[in-house]
């Protein structure tokens, strides 16, 4: 058994609120409630326009700002798209890729994300990578396949050494905004298979990569999740929109980061 130490990373995504004015009263807010939590990375996904005054406000702090999407070309004749290089030119440092609302309301397809996870890196951006199943999936049994297909698909073109590079959130569509959080034991299982498929393919990585819980995280059941031997950190949605929550979660998970895995049993 080999013992790892992974940062947890606590990742806000803000999906389509905040202007920049009410980004800049809630950094304003977060910062000081933050400032002193170490042992965890701390990420907000934040609308493109909102980029520019969150990087300024937040530099030399420890939140780093994120992107919520991309395109996989680095240019061209895309109306209403923003590429990798452009977000980098900002000091954007990561971006989330195949978010479920993406994937569903947006036709992201894996076929697109197995280009758009390579360019990220290509351009020296961290993807957050979002996989999960639906309810109906979960009923018929079907998660593991889901997240089979996804893993395999979406990291396709990353290679081994650059696979631990990608954080990995696994997020059931049926707890994303619903009040309805996965079981520990859910989370537990669906992430440890995750870890098991990347391990698949490289080892070394498997042990490295952080993959986060997704879906109604609250301060209420932050630290129950956070505490799960495969579990990395939270992409936290609505629970990020106000300081106050967001900063309690961060600070569920700052807690010695020591966690010990060895290779999980493919299923
Ligand atoms: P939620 O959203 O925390 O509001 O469920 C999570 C997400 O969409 O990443």
């Amino acid at each position: 058994m080999t013992l790892i130490r992974r940062t947890p990373l606590i990742a806000g995504n803000w999906k389509m609120y905040k202007t920049e004015e009410q980004a800049e009263d809630y950094i304003q807010a977060l910062l000081p409630r933050v400032s002193a939590t170490a042992g965890v990375d701390v990420a907000l996904c934040v609308p493109f326009t909102d980029l520019r005054a969150m990087i300024d406000s937040a530099r030399g702090s420890r939140v780093e700002v994120y992107a919520q999407n991309m395109h996989e070309e680095p240019e061209g004749a895309f109306t209403g798209e923003v590429s990798a290089p452009m977000l980098r030119e900002l000091d954007v440092r990561g971006v989330v890729l195949g978010h479920s609302e993406r994937r569903g309301m947006f036709g992201e397809t894996d076929k697109a994300l197995a280009l758009k996870v390579p360019a990220a890196l290509a351009a020296g951006l961290a993807p957050i990578l979002c996989v999960g199943e639906t309810e109906q999936e979960r009923d018929n049994d079907d998660t593991d396949r889901k997240l089979r297909q996804q893993i395999k698909e979406d990291l396709a073109a990353v290679p081994g050494e650059r696979l631990a590079d990608v954080v990995i959130a696994y997020e059931p569509i049926w707890a994303i905004g619903t009040g309805r959080v996965a079981t520990p034991e859910q989370a537990q299982e669906a992430i440890a298979f995750i870890r098991a498929l990347v391990a698949d393919r490289d080892e070394h990585a498997a042990e490295r990569v952080r993959i986060l819980y997704g879906g109604s995280v609250k301060p209420e059941n932050a630290a129950e999740l956070l505490a799960l031997t495969d579990v990395d950190g939270a992409l936290v949605g609505g629970a990020s929109l106000e300081a106050e929550p967001f900063a309690a979660i961060v600070a569920a998970a700052a807690r010695p980061s020591t966690t010990a895995t060895g290779p999980s049993p493919t299923r």
